[in-house]
């Protein structure tokens, strides 16, 4: 029988792995105090010396919010969704690391949200950073690196197909199967 700490493990795995981008969302506004909750999760994220070099920007104009939804056609769960959050990232304050450091906020970001409830979806945005900083205001030494389409979940999606465990993890040598089977 499995033992207390046990079942928490598997119950926050589970929830890890429970997580699927959401695309089609209830009309219903996501309370403020809700998303500051998650942006304040958002900010344990790890990053370079402790950069931090995140900034987020909440969109609920209709406008705005539009001219975002219309930057590709894979940003189009924008225009259902209530609310998008931008994601920007100073370049100065973690010179080398930013793009990594803002994924790792943007991912935590991500999985706060699944925990309140919400659904969400990583929007690219780095084809179209000059559109999307004209439309928000960025300054020049600052980059949007992502954007999340938020709201309550409208749709229940199926998970997405995932790589077995065999084909992505190597032992001592790139190539060396962790179950014995060489990939290729
Ligand atoms: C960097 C990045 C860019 C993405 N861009 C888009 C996008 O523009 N539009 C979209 O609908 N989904 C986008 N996604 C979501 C992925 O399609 C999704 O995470 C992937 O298919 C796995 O599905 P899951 O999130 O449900 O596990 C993006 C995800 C990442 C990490």
């Amino acid at each position: 029988m499995a033992c207390k700490g046990e079942i928490m493990e598997n119950v926050l795995l589970e929830f890890l792995k429970s997580r699927r981008s959401v695309r089609k969302f209830k009309q219903t506004q996501p309370p403020r105090e809700i998303i500051l909750k998650a942006l304040d999760v958002a900010r344990y994220a790890p990053s370079a010396k402790n950069s931090q070099p995140w900034r987020f920007i909440l969109v609920d104009d209709p406008d705005l919010k539009s001219k975002l939804a219309n930057i590709h056609v894979w940003a189009r769960p924008l225009h259902s969704a209530p609310l998008a959050i931008v994601v920007v990232c100073q370049i100065d304050e973690s010179p080398t690391s930013y793009m990594l450091d803002c994924a790792n906020a943007t991912l935590y970001l991500l999985l706060a949200l699944h925990a309140l409830g919400l659904g969400a979806v990583w929007i690219q945005a780095l084809r179209n950073i000059e559109e999307i900083k004209q439309i928000l205001s960025i300054p020049n030494n600052a980059i949007p690196v992502a954007i999340i389409a938020v709201g309550y979940p409208d749709e229940v999606p199926q998970p997405r197909p995932r790589r077995s465990l065999n084909e992505i993890v190597y032992v001592n040598r790139y190539g060396n199967s962790v179950l014995g089977n060489k990939t290729n």
